[in-house]
């Protein structure tokens, strides 16, 4: 009786284990859990016992419900984690996981999601099989070396974050000429150095580009206005819609206005450029001004000079706006007051001049957004000089009726000056005129004699 029911134990765990999964990607994923230190013991479910051996059951794994293939890897950490820190564990804790080269066993995986783990190594060449990757976030970890080039294999690619790393390099040429569907791209924080390349420009489903903290040099390219899905947000549209895969797992973290923030299924109305922190330098090429659903602009420490375009008023979908610590000088364009949408501006320390602007938005930011330049007016406590004097110099389609008055005052102002001047000045220069001012004052009153 007992031995009938060890037979039958037997036989329904062998049913188990045989059921749902693919071998060969059971395989891999024990290979993969052989691989990480797994501290805080986040891949316990990970095993054959306890009738576990169906991969598709175990913790982070997302298989198809009709072939059993492995789409899904979730595996991103809330806490720093495959080794956690907050364990006991402290040997464990200093330990880093390496990704093995060996993700051959995956032609299905759609969705990996790595991030917020210490893994270390380089990403691994090996990456570039899996033909069916849509979004793979590698972000927060300690990966270093270049980004392997067998990626421009992945073309299916919407989604690519290896941002917060120690990646180097230059930013590959070929993942504008391969990875034409991307929306979201972000290389942040690492040590990639080198010229944004123009090739980056024919990725025309682009959303979100976040390039900040590198040590990139040279000129903001000309091409951005190729960003049709910055340009026109109609452009976007079907892209939009289809990179919803899975259960709403598409999330994507940019930072905007100041916060890091996490965007799930309202990714489609993301549109934002970060190029903070780099040693970018020239000026910002008009183009950018063709954006239209550009929210979000971060260009702050950087080189840049020249003057804040006339234009970007026509950016009417910006939300934030981050310029400072750059070289920027001229005067803040009048058109900025069209910006009805900004909520973020920061102009710090640049070289600005002349008066701010008025609009509800621009007066209502704190002074401290303006500081470190020569700007006068509401809300920075410096006033401007009284009327007649000549402000913002240059600033494009300023108010008409304001430079009449400006220019009646001035000319006032220099007429007194000038008549002055005149009747005066050689009274101060010169004895001889003094003596015959003073003859004339006798009979004019004009010196108290
Ligand atoms: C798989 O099946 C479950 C339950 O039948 C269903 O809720 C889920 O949406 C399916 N997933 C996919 C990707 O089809
Ligand atoms: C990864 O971390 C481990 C443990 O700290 C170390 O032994 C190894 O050299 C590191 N590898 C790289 C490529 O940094
Ligand atoms: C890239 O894809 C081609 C065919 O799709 C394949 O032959 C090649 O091995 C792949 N390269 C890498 C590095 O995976
Ligand atoms: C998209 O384009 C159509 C016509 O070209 C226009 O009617 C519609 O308002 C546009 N939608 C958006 C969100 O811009
Ligand atoms: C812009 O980038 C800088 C440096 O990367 C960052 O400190 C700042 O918070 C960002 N500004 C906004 C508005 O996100
Ligand atoms: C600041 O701007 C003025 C023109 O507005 C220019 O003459 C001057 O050279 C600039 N200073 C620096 C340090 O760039
Ligand atoms: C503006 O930028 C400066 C320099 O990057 C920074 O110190 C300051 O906190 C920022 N101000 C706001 C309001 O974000
Ligand atoms: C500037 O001029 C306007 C009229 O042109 C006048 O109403 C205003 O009081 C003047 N402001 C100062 C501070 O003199």
């Amino acid at each position: 009786m007992s031995v009938l029911l060890v037979l039958l134990f037997l036989s329904l765990a062998t049913v188990n284990i045989n059921e749902g999964c693919i071998e060969s990607e059971r395989q891999a994923l024990f290979m993969f859990k052989h691989d990480v230190t797994d501290g805080a013991n986040r891949l316990s479910s990970w095993s054959l016992h306890h009738g576990h051996g169906d991969c598709c059951q175990w913790d982070g794994v997302v298989c198809d419900n009709v072939t059993a293939h492995v789409l899904e890897l979730h595996l991103a950490n809330p806490r720093p984690l495959l080794d956690d820190y907050g364990s006991d564990a402290e040997n464990e804790a200093t330990e880093r996981s390496k990704l093995r080269d060996c993700w051959l066993n995956w032609q299905n995986l759609q969705v990996i999601k790595l991030s917020n783990n210490r893994l270390n190594g380089s990403i691994p060449s090996s990456m570039g099989t899996l033909q069916s990757i849509v979004s793979l976030h590698l972000q927060k970890n300690h990966l270093s070396g270049e980004i392997p080039l067998s990626l421009n294999n992945c073309t299916d690619l919407i989604l690519l974050d290896a941002g917060e790393n120690e990646l180097h390099g230059s930013i590959p040429r070929w993942i504008g000429d391969s990875l034409r569907k991307l929306v979201v791209l972000s290389l942040r924080s690492n040590k990639f150095s080198g010229y944004i390349p123009d090739e980056l420009c024919t990725i025309g489903s682009l959303q979100v580009l976040d390039l900040a903290d590198n040590n990139i040099i040279g000129s903001i390219p000309r091409c951005v206005s190729k960003f049709r899905a910055m340009a026109n947000f109609n452009g976007s549209m079907g892209t939009a819609i289809s990179y919803v895969i899975g259960a709403g797992t598409f999330v994507a973290t940019i930072v905007m206005k100041g916060q890091m923030l996490e965007y799930g299924t309202n990714l489609n109305l993301v549109r934002s450029i970060d190029l903070s922190n780099n040693k970018l330098s020239g000026e910002i090429p008009v183009e950018v001004t063709s954006l239209f659903e550009l929210k979000t602009l971060n260009l702050s420490h950087n080189l840049l000079s020249g003057t804040i375009p006339d234009r970007i008023g026509e950016l009417r979908s910006l939300e934030s706006i981050d310029f400072s610590v750059n070289k920027f000088s001229g005067s803040i364009p009048e058109s900025m007051s069209y910006l009805t949408f900004l909520s973020h501006l920061n102009l710090s320390f640049n070289n600005l001049s002349g008066v701010i602007p008025s609009s509800t938005q621009l007066q209502s930011f704190d002074s401290s957004c303006y500081e470190g330049n020569q700007l006068c007016g509401l809300p920075v406590p410096n006033m401007c000089p009284e009327n007649g004097t000549i402000h913002g110099v240059g600033h494009g389609g300023g108010n008409d009726n304001e430079n009449e008055t400006d220019r009646f005052w001035f000319g006032l102002v220099v007429g007194f000056v000038i008549s002055f001047w005149i009747v005066f000045g050689p009274l101060v220069f010169d004895k001889r005129w003094r003596s015959i001012y003073t003859l004339f004052g006798s009979q004019t009153n004009v010196e108290n004699h």
